[in-house]
C-alpha cells in the first residue's frame, strides 16, 4: 500500500527520495509524489505524477532538477479519492507553511473537516490526508510549535497514520509520527532519514528505530529526538537490520517473484537451521517452552490470504500429528464476530508483512481479551512481531512480489515445526517418529529444487493456457488447502478467474460450471483420497473439462486421466504442500508473464494491506 520516505543531511534530497519510493514500489500505489526544501530560497517544492514512478523520476530528472537536502515522498494507492496528481501526496496548506505526507486512513475525517471548513481552511482534493494536513497547520497556527501541533492533531483524529511532516519556519527538520501504521527511522553517514518499510532505506543504512503508536520523532541532518504523546523525550535503542541491500534487488531475474520462487530452497533451509538445533526443535527464540506449548488444548489460527491458506494447511498437520482442535479464521471475519475462544488456547496470527490491519486487529482484541498470542511473522520489527506475547519469525528475507511465495513456504514450516513440537509434548509421536519427521523436513529444500529444476514442462503449459477465462482448482484435506493458494497466486498474477474447490464439494454446485475445453487441476498428493479426488477429475473430464493432475512420482495412473501431469518428489504426506505448491506458483507466473502483465505488481492489489 502507500509508501513514505524521507530525508534530511548532507545530499540532494530528491534522488534518494526517488530511489527509496521505487524500493516501495512492490507495495502497490497508483500515484507519487516528493516535496523538496530548497535551503538557499527556502521555498518548498512540490512535483507529483499520476501512475508509475518513471514518470515522476522524468518529470524531475530522476531527481536532479529538485534542489535542497530535505524532503518527503510518497507513493499512494488510492482510498479517498481516485488516483489523481490531485489526490497524489504530498500535501500542504496554501501557503506552504505545513507539508505532509501520510499512510493510513483517518476515520473521521468529515467532522474534522468540517471544524476547519468553519475557521476558514479550503479543501482541494478529495483526500483525508489534505485533513490532516490543514489540522496540523491550524493547532501550529495556535500553539507555535510543531511538536504541538502533531501531538494535538494526533489526540483529534481517529484512525491509522503514519506521517512524515516538514515545517516551512523549520528548515533542516523533518517530522515523523504514527498510529497503527508502519514507520522506521534510519540514521546513515550523511544524514537522517524516515520510511515506511525497511527497502526503502537499505541501501542508505541498516541503523533503524522504530517508532511506536503515539509518538513522534524530531529528526536534523545530525540527530533524532524522539517523543511521547506528552511532549516528553523518550529514548530509544538503535536496531540493526540484518537483511542486506542485495537481498532486494532483482538479482538477474527477469521479475522479483520469479527471484523469490527460486529463493524457496534457501528461506525454508535457513527457516529449519533457524530451530532445529542438533536434532531438536528449539523454540526458545521465541520465548515458548516445551511444557507452555503442552498446555494449549486448542489452537486458534487467523490470518489473510496467502497467510489464511497456511493455516488452512496448518490445521490438517496439527489435528492429525497433535490431535489438537485447530480453527483457522480469516481476520478479518474473526474480529467482528465476538469469537469465543476457549480456555487455554493459543491465538497464532500468521502474517508476512506483520502490519496487516485485519491481523493486527485480531491479535489486539486477543491481547485485550488476555488470550495468548503467538505471531508468525517474517517483518522483524513489524506491529505484529512487536505486540505479540510468542513471535515465530520465518527467515525468508525481503519479498517484493505482491504475490507471496517464499514468506508462504517458510510459514509452512513454522506450522509443521509446531504441530511436530506439539506431538511430541503431548506424546502423540514417539522419539523415533520425532527423529524420522526432522530428517524428512531437512530434505525438503533440495525437493522443492527438484521441483524447481522441472520448470519448463510448466512454462510450457502455462502457455497454451494463458487465454482461460475460468480456472478450477481440486482437492481433498491437504490438497484442498494446496489448491487454495494454487487458485489465489493464479487469479492474483494473471486476471484468469479462478476457483478452488473441495474435490467432494464439486457435486453440490460448482460441477454445473464445467463445460467443455475449461481447465481443472486436480490436486492428488495425499494417499488416502487419491482415489476419491481421481474420480471426481474423471467426473469433470466426462463433462469435457481438460484435466492437469499434479501428484507424486510414482502415481503415474493418473496419465488414465489427466490430459497433462505434473509430478512432485515423494514426501511425508503433510510436507507435500510445500512442493506441490511449487508449479502452482510457476503456472501463474508464467500465465501473467505470456500475457504482458505486471506480474510483481499486479492492478488493484498491495503487498500490505494497512487498511481494511
Ligand atoms: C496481501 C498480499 C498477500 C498476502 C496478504 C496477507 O493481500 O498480496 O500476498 O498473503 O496480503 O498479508 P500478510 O503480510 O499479513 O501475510
Amino acid at each position: 500500500m502507500c509508501g513514505i520516505v524521507g530525508y534530511v543531511g548532507e545530499e540532494q534530497a530528491a534522488p534518494i527520495l526517488l530511489e527509496g519510493l521505487a524500493k516501495l514500489e512492490y507495495r502497490g500505489y497508483d500515484s507519487a509524489g516528493i516535496a523538496v526544501r530548497n535551503e538557499t530560497s527556502g521555498d518548498i517544492s512540490i512535483v507529483k505524477a499520476k501512475g508509475r514512478l518513471k514518470i515522476l523520476s522524468e518529470k524531475t530528472d530522476n531527481g536532479r532538477s529538485v534542489h535542497g537536502t530535505c524532503g518527503i515522498g510518497h507513493t499512494r494507492w488510492a482510498t479517498h479519492g481516485e488516483p489523481s496528481e490531485n489526490n497524489a501526496h504530498p500535501h500542504c496548506t496554501d501557503d506552504k507553511s505545513v507539508v505532509l505526507v501520510h499512510n493510513g486512513i483517518i476515520e473521521n475525517y468529515q467532522e474534522l473537516k468540517d471544524k476547519l471548513v468553519k475557521s476558514g481552511y479550503t479543501f482541494y482534493s478529495q483526500t483525508d490526508t489534505e485533513i490532516a494536513v490543514k489540522l496540523v497547520d491550524y493547532y501550529y497556527k495556535k500553539t507555535g510549535t510543531p511538536l504541538e501541533a502533531l501531538t494535538r492533531s494526533m489526540l483529534r483524529i481517529r484512525g491509522s497514520y503514519a506521517f512524515g511532516v516538514m515545517f516551512h519556519d523549520h528548515p533542516g527538520k523533518l517530522f515523523a509520527a504514527r498510529k497503527d501504521s508502519p514507520l522506521i527511522i534510519g540514521r546513515s553517514s550523511s544524514g537522517s532519514l524516515i520510511a515506511s518499510d525497511v527497502p526503502a532505506i537499505l541501501d542508505k543504512t541498516r541503523h533503524v528505530y522504530y517508532i511506536d503508536n503515539m509518538e513522534i520523532a524530531e529528526l536534523t541532518k545530525d540527530e533524532v529526538h524522539f517523543y511521547n504523546i506528552d511532549r516528553e523525550e523518550i529514548q530509544k535503542e538503535i536496531v540493526e537490520i540484518k537483511w542486506d541491500a542485495e537481498s532486494a534487488e532483482k538479482g538477474g531475474y527477469e521479475h522479483f517473484m520469479l527471484k523469490e520462487i527460486h529463493e524457496q530452497p534457501k528461506a525454508v533451509q535457513d527457516m529449519i537451521g533457524a530451530y532445529v538445533k542438533d536434532g531438536a526443535i528449539d523454540f526458545s527464540e521465541v520465548g515458548l517452552d516445551d511444557a507452555a506449548l503442552k498446555e494449549f488444548e486448542r489452537i486458534y489460527i487467523v490470518a489473510c490470504g496467502s497467510a489464511y491458506h497456511v493455516g488452512m494447511a496448518g490445521k490438517y498437520v496439527f489435528e492429525d500429528l497433535a490431535r489438537i482442535p485447530v480453527e483457522v479464521d480469516l481476520a478479518s471475519e474473526f474480529r467482528y464476530r465476538n469469537p469465543i475462544v476457549a480456555p487455554n488456547s493459543l491465538v497464532i496470527i500468521v502474517s508476512q508483512s506483520g502490519e496487516t490491519a485485519d491481523s493486527l486487529a485480531a491479535l489486539r482484541l486477543m491481547k485485550e481479551r488476555e488470550v495468548p498470542v503467538m505471531g508468525i511473522v517474517n517483518v522483524v520489527g513489524s506491529s505484529i512481531a512487536r505486540e505479540s506475547d510468542y513471535t515465530l519469525y520465518t527467515y525468508a528475507g525481503p519479498e517484493i512480489s505482491v504475490a507471496t511465495t517464499k514468506a508462504y513456504s517458510t510459514q509452512l514450516i513454522a506450522m509443521y515445526l509446531l504441530a511436530i513440537q506439539a506431538a511430541k509434548e503431548k506424546e502423540m509421536i514417539d522419539d523415533d517418529r520425532y527423529a524420522e519427521l526432522l530428517a524428512e523436513m531437512e530434505t525438503l529444500p533440495s525437493k522443492i529444487q527438484k521441483t524447481l529444476d522441472d520448470k519448463e514442462r510448466i512454462q510450457w503449459f502455462a502457455s497454451k493456457y494463458a487465454n482461460a477465462r475460468d480456472i478450477f482448482f481440486i482437492g481433498r484435506g491437504l490438497d484442498y488447502a494446496i489448491s487454495l493458494e494454487g487458485s489465489l497466486k493464479m487469479k492474483e498474477i494473471s486476471y484468469i478467474h479462478s476457483e478452488a474447490y473441495a474435490a467432494g464439494e464439486l457435486k453440490h454446485g460448482p460441477i454445473s460450471l464445467v463445460e467443455n475445453g475449461i481447465l481443472v487441476v486436480g490436486v492428488l498428493t495425499q494417499s488416502d483420497l487419491f482415489e476419491k479426488t481421481l474420480s471426481n477429475m474423471v467426473e469433470v473430464k466426462s463433462r469435457g473439462a481438460y484435466l492437469m493432475g499434479l501428484t507424486t512420482y510414482g502415481n503415474y495412473n493418473i496419465e488414465d486421466t489427466a490430459d497433462f501431469s505434473v509430478y512432485v518428489p515423494k514426501t511425508e504426506e503433510y510436507f507435500t504442500t510445500s512442493l506441490a505448491i511449487v508449479p502452482l506458483q510457476l503456472m501463474g507466473y508464467y500465465v501473467s508473464v505470456a500475457k504482458g502483465l505486471d506480474v510483481d505488481k499486479p492492478r488493484n492489489l498491495a503487498k500490505s494491506v494497512t487498511v481494511e
